[in-house]
C-alpha cells in the first residue's frame, strides 16, 4: 500500500496535454483500457505513484458516483490489477474507493434500471499556432450526454455512435455553413449533433427521433418522427436548409421510409427555404483538395437544401440498397469524406473508429 503524495501532476513534471487527454477520456467514459493506456503515455509507460496520484485527484475525485458509479468500479478494478501486475504499490485511496464501490454498488444495478450514465465530451480546439485557424479557443465546447450503459438494452437511440461524433467534428470544422440556417436532424439519438449545430449558431435546430426511449432520454426538445408515419405536410412544415443524419442507414426495412422523408425535406419550394440562401462566405474557405468549400458543401444551385449523412458502412448490401432507393428518388449522394478536411477535436477518444466513418452530401 502507498500513501498519496501531496504534489500535483505539474510538480512532477507530468505534461499537461497528456494529463488532459487522460482526464477527458475518463470523463467521456472511454473503456478503462483506453484511459489506462493514456495514463501510461504520460507516465512514460509506468503507473507509478505520481501517475496514480494524478488519476486519483483529476479523475476519481471529480467523478459523479451517482452517474458514473458502475464505470468507476470497472475502471478501478482494471487499474488496480494493472498496477499490481506491474509490481507497483497501489495508492491506499484507490484500494479504499474500490472497496467502497464493491460493497455499495451491486453488479445487478444495471438490471434494476440504474443503467444511465453521463458522458462528458470535451472538444479540444487548438490555437492558430497549431494550424486550426478556423477554430479559435473561444469556441471551446463541453457536452454532457445521458447515455445507456450498454448497447444490449435494445434502445440504439440511447447510445452515442461514432457517426454522430464524426458529424460533430464536421460541424465544428465548418461552422460557417450552419450559421443562420435551419437545421433538421433525423434519428438524433442522444443529441450530440443538435448541440453542436446550436453551438455554431444555426438559426433553428429541430431534432427528431422515432424511438420512444430515445425521446424520453433526451433532455432537450426532440420531435417524435417515425419515418414510416411522417406525413408530407408535417415534413414540408419544417422547411430546413440543412438536414443531418448520423448512423441512420442500417435497417433495410426502414430505408424506403427514410429516403422518402429525406426526399420530401430536400424538395425546395418553401418560401422560407428560398429566403435563406446558401452562405456565400463559404467561398472564401478552401477545402483540403483545393476547391472552395461552397463547391463541396453547398447545393450546386447555391440555394437548395442539402443533407449531410455520416455512416459506418457495416453492411455493403444495406448501403447499396440505400443508394438504389436514393437514385430512384432523384437524390444525388456524394461521398465527400476525402474532399473535406475535418479537424480532429477529440484526440483522446481512442475507441472511436474515426477512419471507418464516411460523410455524404445528399441533394436533389
Ligand atoms: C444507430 S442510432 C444513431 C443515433 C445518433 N444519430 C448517433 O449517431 O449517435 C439510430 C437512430 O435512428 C433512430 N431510428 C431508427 N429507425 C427509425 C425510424 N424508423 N424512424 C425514426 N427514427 C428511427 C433510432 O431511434 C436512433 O436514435
Amino acid at each position: 500500500m502507498l500513501a498519496m503524495a501531496t504534489a500535483t501532476a505539474e510538480d512532477y513534471g507530468i505534461s499537461p496535454p497528456l494529463r488532459l487527454h487522460m482526464v477527458y477520456a475518463f470523463l467521456a467514459m472511454e473503456p478503462p483500457d483506453v484511459v489506462i493506456s493514456l495514463a501510461r503515455d504520460f507516465g512514460c509507460g509506468s503507473l507509478d505513484d505520481r501517475v496514480q496520484s494524478c488519476i486519483w485527484r483529476q479523475c476519481i475525485c471529480k467523478a459523479d458516483v451517482k452517474l458514473q458509479g458502475p464505470y468507476l468500479k470497472r475502471f478501478l478494478k482494471k487499474l488496480i490489477l494493472e498496477i499490481e501486475s506491474d509490481g507497483e504499490d497501489v495508492l491506499d485511496e484507490l484500494y479504499e474507493r474500490y472497496a467502497f464501490y464493491l460493497t455499495s454498488l451491486q453488479d445487478n444495478d444495471v438490471d434494476k434500471g440504474n443503467s444511465r450514465i453521463l458522458k462528458s465530451i470535451s472538444f479540444l480546439f487548438s490555437d492558430e499556432s497549431s494550424g486550426l485557424v478556423s477554430c479559435p479557443k473561444s469556441r471551446n465546447l463541453e457536452v454532457q450526454l445521458q447515455c445507456s450503459l450498454n448497447l444490449l438494452e435494445g434502445d440504439t437511440g440511447c447510445s452515442l455512435w461514432p457517426s454522430s461524433i464524426f458529424m460533430s467534428e464536421f460541424i465544428l470544422s465548418f461552422p460557417e455553413i450552419f450559421v443562420n440556417k435551419c437545421c433538421f436532424e433525423v434519428g438524433s439519438g442522444v443529441g450530440l449533433v443538435g448541440i453542436c449545430v446550436a453551438h455554431v449558431k444555426a438559426s433553428k435546430v429541430i431534432l427528431s427521433d422515432g424511438d420512444l426511449s430515445a425521446l424520453a432520454n433526451m433532455k432537450v426538445q426532440c420531435v417524435c418522427l417515425p419515418w414510416e408515419s411522417a406525413s408530407k405536410e408535417d415534413l414540408r412544415g419544417f422547411a430546413p436548409d440543412i438536414i443531418l443524419g448520423a448512423d441512420v442507414i442500417y435497417n433495410p426495412s426502414c430505408l424506403p421510409h427514410l429516403v422518402r422523408v429525406l426526399a420530401t425535406l430536400l424538395r425546395p419550394g418553401s418560401s422560407l427555404q428560398n429566403e435563406r440562401r446558401f452562405n456565400h462566405s463559404l467561398q472564401e474557405k478552401v477545402t483540403s483538395n483545393g476547391s472552395p468549400a461552397s463547391e463541396i458543401l453547398g447545393h450546386p444551385s447555391a440555394n437548395g437544401p442539402v443533407a449531410f449523412f455520416t455512416s459506418v458502412i457495416r453492411n455493403i448490401k444495406t448501403f447499396d440498397y440505400f443508394l438504389a432507393l436514393a437514385t430512384k428518388a432523384d437524390l444525388v449522394v456524394m461521398d465527400i469524406t476525402e474532399k473535406v478536411e475535418i479537424f480532429e477535436f477529440l484526440p483522446y477518444l481512442r475507441s472511436y473508429p474515426r477512419l471507418n466513418v464516411r460523410i455524404f452530401k445528399i441533394y436533389l
